[in-house]
């Protein structure tokens, strides 16, 4: 009895102090600190995106170090990988957007963020062209930014290929707006399928959901769907139920490639299980507004042409470099072979230019495109930064000293001890070492409450999948979360989703 007086003593004092630290959170959140203007003499850093890759390098970056300049459409950071999450309203968009001026406003030295696109990066003259492509413009809407450093964060597109119709017909799952775009298609696919007098081939059409890729983004949004009819769509409004269908279209023998066999395997057992059809080695070759025709390889080597009609069309098949990049590409005669972005060395540097660095998807350092890379590129980068800094700052003092050595030879010993205390640090942070990326391993949602992991432990690999796995994405990601109110607003959601279900309000 005292046992359990205490355990539930215990619980309370957690409770008590989980929510005192979140009520702490906000205040620091909401009281940053005075900053400080960084000194106009030193070099201006300028920072291209507002991703993984550059804000796990301005989380890290000391800014009193230089002037930094941050340029993005985006005011924001986005999370990606809950973005699947919101196309259904499990998860509310604004749960896994962190503003990037909060961001910014807790550093120690101020920094300047303009939002607007970079679409210019003149290497030879160190000068960015900049345009605001909102909505709402000033009188400048272009201008120039020169730079002293530069690191480019931009991401990449979506990839077309080049597919007819695909542009004009397809939703992509990228950022904030697309996700929002195809919540609203779903509602508006199933409440045209339950309009009165709907003949019954349009209703199959409409409420036949089409995901192309088979890469982790068509997967968990394919399992997202499917949980999203189950559990509320097809509990609200039961008669279109039977005619509801999702099919993931992969141009490769199987789905999942980055995964182990037996997660792939697994994969496709669960998905059989919930009712998405996977169509493997067909590739999609034309988009109109109403089918995909894909060629289908057949068992035997046969292929043949298959159309198929479709409500709600969602292409995933990969990333594209963005026009700025190929720009620039095209201005480095050294850049003249890469066809997947910014070839980088060891350094991140890009090869070829003087002061330009890369990380994230637009940079090809030899890992894939994840956010994991991207953010251990950009702490990387902060930490390659603050040392640049700092054995500047050590060979002034050295010089410094030296001189005073000259001029004042009564205080010679202690001048040269601290002279090489100074040395001693400089050979120590001199010391970089190239950039060495960890990988932790790759998760995904596959729906129903099941996830798959392959993840490293211990220089070996686990791969599981299932409900555990399931919980175990569910609090890796939660505590990959941005910011404490991220954490919040996610759980939050969950709960919500749990005791209410998910939002069918089509906006
Ligand atoms: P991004 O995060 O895409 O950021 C690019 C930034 O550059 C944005 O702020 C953008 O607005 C800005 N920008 C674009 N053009 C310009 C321009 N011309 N000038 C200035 N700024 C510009 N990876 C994982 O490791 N795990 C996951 O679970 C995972 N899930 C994902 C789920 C989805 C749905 C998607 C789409 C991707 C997922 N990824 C995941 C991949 C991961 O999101 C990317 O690899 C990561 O975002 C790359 O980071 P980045 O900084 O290079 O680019
Ligand atoms: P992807 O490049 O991983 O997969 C795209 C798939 O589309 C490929 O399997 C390709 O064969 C297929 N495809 C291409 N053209 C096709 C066509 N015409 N017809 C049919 N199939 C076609 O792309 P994805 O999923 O968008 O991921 C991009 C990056 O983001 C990857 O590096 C991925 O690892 C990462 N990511 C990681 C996640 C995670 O870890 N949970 C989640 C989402 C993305």
């Amino acid at each position: 009895r005292t046992t359990f007086k205490w355990l539930r003593r215990l619980t309370y004092l957690s409770v008590l102090v989980v929510i005192g630290g979140i009520v702490y959170d906000g205040y620091i959140d909401r009281h940053p600190d005075e900053q400080f203007e960084p000194d106009p003499k030193k070099k201006t850093l300028v920072v291209l995106g507002t991703g993984w890759g550059s804000v796990a390098l301005l989380k890290k970056l000391d800014t009193s170090n230089y002037n930094v300049i941050v340029i993005s459409p985006r005011n924001y950071f986005l999370f990606t990988p809950l973005l699947p999450s919101c196309t259904t309203g499990n998860i509310e968009h604004r749960s896994i957007m962190e503003p990037v001026r909060q961001i910014l406003r807790h550093k120690k030295a101020s920094v300047k963020f303009y939002e607007a696109e970079a679409t210019k990066i003149d290497a030879e003259n160190k000068v960015i062209t900049i345009t605001d492509n909102s909505e709402v413009q000033g009188a400048t809407a272009t201008t120039q930014v020169p730079y002293d450093m530069l690191v480019i964060g931009v991401g990449a597109e979506n990839a077309t290929f080049g597919i007819p119709g695909v542009r004009e017909h397809s939703c992509f799952l990228k950022e904030i707006p697309d996700a929002q775009a195809i919540r609203t298609k779903i509602m508006d696919c199933v409440e045209s399928a339950a309009f009165k007098d709907q003949p019954e081939d349009e209703v199959s059409r409409l409420l036949h959901m089409v995901v192309v890729g088979g890469g982790p983004t068509g997967v968990e949004f394919a399992g997202e769907l499917r949980d999203f009819f189950d559990e509320d769509i097809s509990k609200l409004i039961p008669e279109i139920a039977p005619k509801f269908k999702v099919t993931l279209i992969e141009a490769l023998p199987n789905v999942l490639p980055m995964f182990s066999k037996q997660l792939i395997d697994y994969t496709e057992k669960t998905f059989k299980e919930e009712q998405i059809e996977i169509k493997t080695k067909a590739m999609v070759k034309k988009v109109t507004d109403k089918t995909v025709e894909a060629e289908v390889t057949g068992p035997d080597g046969k292929k043949e042409i298959i159309t198929i009609p479709y409500g709600l069309l969602v292409w995933a098949t990969g990333n594209a470099v963005r026009p700025v990049i190929k720009d620039l590409l095209s201005q480095i005669p050294a850049q003249k072979d890469s066809r997947r972005g910014l070839a980088v060395n060891e350094y991140l540097v890009v090869q070829g230019t003087r002061d330009i660095w890369a990380v994230g998807d637009c940079a090809v350092a030899g890992y894939a495109p994840t956010a994991q890379v991207a953010s251990q590129e950009g702490g990387f980068l902060a930490r390659l930064f603050n040392n640049m800094a700092k054995t500047e700052e050590l060979e002034t003092q050295i010089r410094e000293l030296s001189t005073g050595l000259n001029l004042k030879p009564g205080n010679a010993a202690e001048v040269a001890t601290q002279i090489e205390s100074a040395e001693r640090q400089l050979r120590r942070i001199k010391d970089v070492k190239p950039f060495h990326y960890s990988h932790q391993g790759s998760l995904a949602y596959i729906g129903s409450e099941r996830a798959v992991a392959d993840v490293s432990w211990f220089n070996g690999n686990v791969a599981s999948g299932g409900k555990l796995t399931y919980l175990f994405w569910r609090s890796a990601y939660l505590s990959m979360c941005f910011s404490t109110r991220n954490r919040v607003l996610v759980a939050l959601d969950w709960v919500k989703g749990k005791v209410y279900g998910r939002d069918v309000s089509r906006l």
